[in-house]
């Protein structure tokens, strides 16, 4: 995939199956170009992702993502996705890593380096999460931070395989805190991140990678974040949930 600008919506655990239809419905069915170098998605529950599928399968450069998935192939772990029910849905993203999921179901690098795995080898593109939580900021020390979180779960992949891979900075501490980082901060870590890759895997990879921004992304705020040269759009919260808001995001894309 080349360097798309992207907007994505995360809905995580929100909205009853009749809302997420009606957002979805007001989002597709307002007037907004999509362009070539453009791709919106739209990462929702796992319940609701064959209806989201149905509803955006005439639209061009609109995706719908899983907001996890298991790293084994199938087998006895309740409760748990595997790629093959994307890949027998037809979905094609999956958000990995998001802190939420680091924090709270304790998922390391390590484990990610596994799902990641596991998505490419079944043409599933992972959106990688990665950002700092706010101790690490105030310690200066966030470029390590992320970098290690890269290390660890995206650089045993070959160029081909990393391609294929979203990346998402998203500061924790600008998460759902309607803190944004500024777009100094976002562009300075998004450089560092693309600076990183291409180290590894020199300058025309990195290039081609999209790194998203998230934290508290919204319409007020869109336009000057993704007018950075190394933001390529957003991975979106709060402001997904409200269409007028996600349309005059994805209507921000560069
Ligand atoms: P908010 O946009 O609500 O801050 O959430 C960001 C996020 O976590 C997206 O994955």
């Amino acid at each position: 995939m080349s360097r798309k600008q992207i907007a994505a919506a995360n809905w995580k655990m929100n909205l009853t199956l009749q809302q997420g239809e009606q957002l979805l419905n007001e989002i597709i069915n307002k007037p907004h170009e999509i362009s070539e170098n453009q791709l919106v998605i739209f990462s929702v529950p796992a319940p609701y992702l064959q209806m989201a599928q149905q509803k955006i399968a005439d639209k061009k450069g609109v995706f719908i993502a899983a907001q996890n998935c298991f790293n084994k192939k199938n087998g006895a772990y309740t409760g748990e996705i595997s790629v093959e029910m994307l890949n027998s849905l037809g979905i094609q993203f999956v958000v990995l890593g998001h802190s939420e999921r680091r924090e709270y179901f304790n998922e390391s690098n390590s484990f990610l380096a596994e799902k990641i795995n596991i998505c490419l080898e079944n043409n599933i593109q992972p959106i990688f999460c990665c950002g700092e939580p706010l101790s690490v900021r105030e310690s200066n020390t966030q470029n390590e931070y992320v970098a290690k979180q890269l290390k660890e779960s995206l650089y045993h992949l070959s160029a081909d395989q990393l391609l294929k891979v979203v990346i998402a900075y998203e500061p924790i501490w600008a998460i759902g805190t309607g803190k944004t980082a500024t777009s100094d901060q976002a562009q300075e870590m998004h450089a560092f991140i693309r600076k990183d890759l291409a180290n590894v895997y020199g300058n025309d990879i990195a290039n081609s990678i999209s790194i998203l921004y998230g934290g508290s992304v919204k319409a007020a705020n869109a336009v000057e974040i993704f007018s950075q040269p190394d933001v390529d759009g957003g991975l979106v919260g709060g402001a997904s949930l409200i269409a007028d808001e996600f349309v005059a995001i994805i209507n921000a894309l560069q």
